[in-house]
């Protein structure tokens, strides 16, 4: 594999400052290093910022139509689908590191019109799903996966290439347990292959992804992992904005991550909500490292 990092450090998706800095934690944790061990050959493409610059005393979210930072997300969005775009067509497995889960609105529009039929493995305690009517808090990264199956602003749903990137039927989520009244009915409505926490205990993570992955293989071109950092819980990945008790262990993440290595479908991924500012050690940002570590290949023993 080749692997182009591409370091999306945005924090316009949320209101906690520090997020942005996600991407370089990630590198001081060793990520580099740490797939060149694994055998990748590895490119770090530095950081997409967007025009708009965080400035701290102006951290004010502005709000248009029910969506916070709506400006900043779309400039910062299409910038990153542009750097992925060109990462996915030179055939290299793009890595995008974030930065809050807003970032997948450009990383999906940038990777799904080279597939036909694109998958997207979201691996979160939140769906993700709402839009601006849906959303409890106004927050775009409570709305990424939303808008990559058609459903959203217009400008977030064209972004870059008009039109749906992608279908339901191609999504399993792993690790919910804090979905808003809406996400619940978009899941409904739509049929959409979930796992809660819930189902991770009681089918265990093996069951789980074996599951995901028999339901995905003989139907999409390409499958999209979008991990987000608080599937697992807070007490593994304490730097986090948005923590919900319960999560994933790093063990249980580890399996999963050893299972879609195996299986050879996984094309690229988002790595995302790792907040430094909120972490005493970087320890979340260790962990993100040692979960990209077994996504490509490392082993237990
Ligand atoms: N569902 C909540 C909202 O829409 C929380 C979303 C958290 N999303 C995340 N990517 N951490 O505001
Ligand atoms: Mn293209
Ligand atoms: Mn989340
Ligand atoms: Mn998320």
């Amino acid at each position: 594999h080749k692997v182009d990092i591409i370091g999306a450090s945005t924090c316009f998706g949320q209101p906690k400052l520090g997020v942005d800095f996600g991407p370089d934690a990630i590198r001081y944790a060793g990520l580099v290093k740490a797939l060149e061990i694994q055998g990748m050959n590895v490119e770090d493409k530095g950081n997409i910022t967007g025009q708009y610059k965080v400035d701290p005393t102006l951290h004010s979210a502005k709000e248009e139509m029910g969506l916070l930072n709506f400006e900043q997300v779309k400039d910062f969005s299409t910038e990153l689908a542009e750097e992925v775009e060109s990462s996915v067509k030179l055939g290299r497995f793009p890595l995008i590191l974030g930065g809050d889960h807003s970032l997948s609105i450009g990383s999906i529009a940038g990777i799904s019109p080279h597939y036909e039929n694109l998958g997207v493995i979201w691996y979160d305690a939140h769906g993700d799903l709402n839009d601006s009517e849906t959303s409890p808090s106004g927050n775009i990264h409570g709305m990424p996966l939303a808008v990559a199956c058609g459903v959203g602003h217009e400008s977030f749903v064209n972004l870059h290439q008009p039109g749906v990137k992608v279908k339901p039927e191609n999504v399993v989520l792993i690790g919910m347990r804090d979905l808003d009244v809406g996400e619940r009915e978009y899941i409904k409505e739509n049929d959409i292959l979930t796992f809660t926490a819930t189902d991770v205990r009681e089918k265990g993570m093996a069951g789980v992804m074996d599951e995901a992955i028999a339901y995905l293989k003989d139907k999409v071109d390409g499958l999209h992992l979008s991990l987000d950092v608080d599937g697992l819980d807070p007490l593994e990945t304490p730097g986090t904005g948005t923590p919900v008790d319960g999560g994933m262990s790093l063990s249980e993440t580890q399996l999963a991550m050893r299972m879609l290595n195996e299986s050879d479908l996984v094309t690229s991924m988002d790595l995302v909500e790792v907040n430094p500012l909120l972490d005493e050690k970087n320890i979340t940002a260790e962990k993100a490292v040692e979960i990209a570590s077994f996504l490509f290949g490392k082993k237990q023993l």
